[in-house]
């Protein structure tokens, strides 16, 4: 039997991923024993899972270290890895919006300032309204650059909008809503189809059983 190395996203949704495999046929007990490991496999089903940081889920994937993993439709978006999209598990909902300062109107004949981590998901974004826009790259606590008057506005993720509400921030539009998706290597694809196209069965069923 052919193993499936599987890159989960490590943290709360990465638990949620799992059940969902597990469910699906591919259980692995020693995965939930209290430890620091970050490898667990279960030669019996023939699946390894990695437990690897949200946003490096589609790195692993896309150099064959892993065969498949669950990465966010935000990250597949931004850094446009090589990769097959299977499946939506509809897990991990929330969606990427452009909020400000309660009281932001947007000036036109200026070029507005964008504080964001998804730097190509912003650009494409405000290049399709003809925006001009200035980027300005941050990697975390997005919520503080407008109210430091670092930027204008922010592009970010938004789950239940209680981040924003805390900081007196408010949505002003939506640009795409994200969930968890199945990746796939593409070589890997090719060698492992029948074992790929099983797992992506087990969970699409969770989907469906979800929905
Ligand atoms: C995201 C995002 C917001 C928050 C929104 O951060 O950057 O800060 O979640 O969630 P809410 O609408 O439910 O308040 P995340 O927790 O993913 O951490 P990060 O800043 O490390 O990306």
């Amino acid at each position: 039997m052919k193993i499936i190395n599987v890159a989960l996203p490590k943290g709360r949704l990465g638990e949620k991923v799992y059940d969902m495999f597990e469910k699906g046929g591919y259980p692995c007990p020693s995965i939930k024993e209290p430890n620091r490991k970050l490898i667990f496999e279960n030669n019996e089903v023939g699946v390894r899972y990695f437990w690897v940081k949200p946003s490096d889920v589609a790195i692993y994937v896309e150099r064959g270290a892993a065969d498949i993993g669950v990465a966010g439709k935000d990250i597949l978006l931004e850094y446009n890895p090589d990769v097959y999209e299977l499946l939506d598990l509809k897990l991990g909902k929330c969606r990427m919006a452009v909020a400000a300062k309660k009281d932001f109107r947007d000036d036109r004949t200026k070029t507005l300032r964008v504080a964001t981590k998804f730097t190509n998901i912003a650009s494409s974004y405000y290049a399709s309204k003809c925006r001009d826009i200035d980027i300005i790259h941050l990697n975390g606590s997005i919520e503080i650059a407008p109210i430091l008057g670092l930027s204008d506005v922010i592009v970010d993720i938004v789950e239940t909008g209680k981040t924003l509400l805390e900081n007196d921030l408010q949505p002003f539009e939506t640009i795409l809503p994200i969930s968890a998706r199945l990746i796939a290597n593409k070589s890997s694809y090719k060698f492992k189809t029948e074992e790929i196209e099983n797992v992506r069965k087990g969970l699409s069923r969770q989907v469906e059983s979800n929905d």
